[in-house]
């Protein structure tokens, strides 16, 4: 079983570069199967989520080859149209490739995706915005088969500005005849990152980081190059666990302009921090202060995925602080890990009060989901004590070699990655990949 070792109680200093986007490069990932050729995304991490990824599309036909982070793909042959239930079920992100799979073969077949276990989790804003561009279902079980003669573009109004669905829309629309108008489509940086890339594949989408998203369709995609921004979850989390174990800590390769939310709510706990475009220095010299209110939204709001990280920092504060988190439901099964540490948390339906002041105590936890598991990791490493954090692949799926960057800033942590079900990762025979900051396996291949 993977897990985490922690002596904590030290401070944090020294500088760490963030690994790219999981979030964005997930989808331009998807992405890649509409053009019948070569791309390539810079700036990949070496992560569980990607590694499933290659597998899902060297089932399809697509040769895939990782090397020192960048990810090449030649989808100029595609050999199936069903993904693999065993590597769909395990990631949310295999969804993805539903829009873009209808559009470039007109028929796929997926199967629920899985994911983080953080509330329900419906696609029904996917399943509906795709009808409207005139795709069928046939759902049996978990299996759900998807058909379009023909791709039309249509006025689509999402009642939520759901990352997935905006991406999962977006990637059939740019291959439907017309133009589609989506409304209420999300916002995220991942969202902008995807559109830039399929216009320059040959689509024309405007509106591009506004709620309403204009796509003129193509049927024809070019070979592209791309590079997926720094991971703003990841940065945040690091910049978190200064704030917690205080310090002080210099971010390479952050996108401070997608973190100001984030940043916002470190300096309301006290931290100093300083940013320029790609560089982000936080000072930590004092307990965190508490938060009286705070909730998450969608971008540009505080993050879902940093909701756990700063419940864990606000466990180190003095007073009481209360987090919304109006996302995700399930988000706060981190609570009751963090309770086995002495935290004090009630949990209120949607609201989580934090009542600090009793420290923290190192024990064995279990990180239930990605961003949970990040959050006992900033737990563990600002208490007292040993920590051992099992369940670990649910961290792996998220941060590339997390214990190093962690060690790097003075941080007593080892890791046990235990057998990755990715096994070694086949890219091909002509080159093996360097799992860089990961230690989850020799990686890749391509088949
Ligand atoms: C993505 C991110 C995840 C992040 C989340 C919100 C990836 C791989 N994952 O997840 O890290 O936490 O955005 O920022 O990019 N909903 C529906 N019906 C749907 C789809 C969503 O009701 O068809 C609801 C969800 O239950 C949730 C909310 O909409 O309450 C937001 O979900 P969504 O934005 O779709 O998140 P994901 O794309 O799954």
């Amino acid at each position: 079983m993977s897990c985490l070792e922690i002596n904590g109680g030290r401070s944090l200093y020294g500088t760490v570069s963030v690994q790219g986007s999981k979030n964005a490069v997930l989808p331009m990932m998807a992405a890649a199967l509409l053009n019948k050729g070569i791309t390539v995304i810079k700036n990949v991490p070496y992560i569980l989520d990607v590694c499933y990824m290659i597998k899902i599309m060297n089932a399809l036909g697509c040769r895939v080859k990782y090397e020192q982070g960048t990810l090449t793909m030649d989808a100029s042959c595609l050999t199936a149209n069903e993904l693999p239930l065993m590597w769909a079920g395990k990631m949310r992100s295999s969804i993805m490739l539903l829009g873009a799979l209808i559009g470039r073969c007109r028929e796929a077949v997926t199967y629920y995706p899985g994911g983080c276990s953080i509330g329900a989790r419906p696609i029904d804003l996917h399943i509906e915005g795709l009808r409207k561009l005139g795709v069928t279902f046939l759902f049996e079980g978990d299996r759900i088969e998807a058909k379009a003669k023909k791709l039309t573009g249509a006025q689509i109004v999402l009642p939520f500005p759901s990352v997935g669905a905006t991406e999962n829309i977006l990637l059939a629309a740019v291959n439907a005849e017309g133009v589609t108008c989506i409304r209420g489509a999300a916002r995220e940086p991942e969202i902008v990152e995807l559109c830039g890339m399929l216009n320059q594949m040959g689509a024309l989408i405007s509106g591009v980081g506004s709620d309403t998203l204009m796509v003129h369709g193509t049927d024809c995609f070019r070979d592209c190059l791309v590079k997926a921004s720094g991971d703003r979850i990841v940065a945040a989390t690091y910049l978190m666990a200064a704030a917690a174990c205080r310090g002080e800590v210099m971010l390479t390769g952050a996108p401070s302009a997608y973190m100001q939310s984030s940043l916002a709510v470190l300096r309301q706990m006290g931290c100093l921090i300083r940013q320029e475009a790609e560089r982000i220095v936080i000072c930590a010299d004092k307990a965190p202060l508490p938060i009286p209110y705070t909730k998450t939204a969608p971008y540009p709001g505080f993050p879902t995925d940093v909701q756990s990280q700063l419940m864990a920092v606000l466990c180190f504060s003095e007073g009481t602080s209360v987090i919304e988190e109006a996302i995700f439901e399930g988000r706060f099964n981190t609570a009751w890990e963090l309770k086995k540490m002495g935290a004090d948390i009630i949990i209120e339906g949607r609201l989580a009060v934090i009542h600090a002041g009793t420290p923290l105590r190192g024990t064995c936890v279990e990180a239930k989901d990605l961003r949970g598991g990040a959050a006992l990791v900033i737990a563990g490493l600002a208490a007292e004590g040993r920590t051992q954090i099992q369940s670990c692949h649910h961290i792996f799926r998220g941060y590339a070699g997390i214990e190093f960057d962690l060690q790097q800033l003075g941080a007593d942590i080892i890791a046990d990655h235990g057998s990755s079900d990715c096994g070694t990762v086949n890219y091909g025979n002509d080159s093996n990949v360097n799992p860089g900051k990961s230690g989850f396996g020799q990686a890749v291949q391509m088949a």
